[in-house]
């Protein structure tokens, strides 16, 4: 597999995307816990090894390409400290991470490998969108303004 360094940087850039993806939903999950929340921090949990799970693909597909891993740190998705900030958050990460798969699918139009890769990563973060909506069950992925705030 061979691909242009465009597309080693969008390989990269989703990289850190769902590492950082992974830690606001493992920090939100005890977060939900804290809170009482359990079945909200069940799905923050579960939605972590989701994301880590994706982490994994890209990083084979970037040994497989003989590019590195890409250096610096991963962002710092905010992590909310109510259940309505957490389902803010975690819908803002999903949206954010539809946008970096458009991104990176228009950018390795012509290798069809590559666009495999990130058209089921696509397609995974639009279930996970609308997975947040219906968990929400407001559309907004907001979540009602109900329960305990904790402050960090
Ligand atoms: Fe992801
Ligand atoms: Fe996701």
């Amino acid at each position: 597999m061979r691909a242009p360094p465009s597309v080693i940087a969008w390989l990269q850039r989703a990289l850190q995307h769902e590492f950082a993806a992974a830690r606001q939903f493992a920090l939100q999950a005890s977060m939900a816990r804290r809170l009482g929340d359990s079945a909200l921090a069940r799905f923050c949990s579960e939605s972590a090894q989701e994301e880590l799970e994706h982490a994994q693909r890209l990083a084979a597909a970037l040994i497989d390409l003989g590019a590195g891993f890409g250096g610096g740190a991963a962002p710092a998705y905010p992590v909310g400290s109510s259940r309505q900030q957490i389902l803010a958050a975690a819908a803002a990460t999903e949206r954010h991470a539809v946008a970096v798969y458009e991104g990176a699918l228009r950018a390795c139009a012509a290798d069809g490998e590559l666009r495999a890769l990130f058209g089921g990563l696509h397609a995974e973060e639009c279930e996970h969108l609308d997975k947040l909506r219906r968990w929400a069950g407001d559309g907004s992925a907001a979540g009602a303004p109900h329960g305990r705030r904790i402050e960090p």
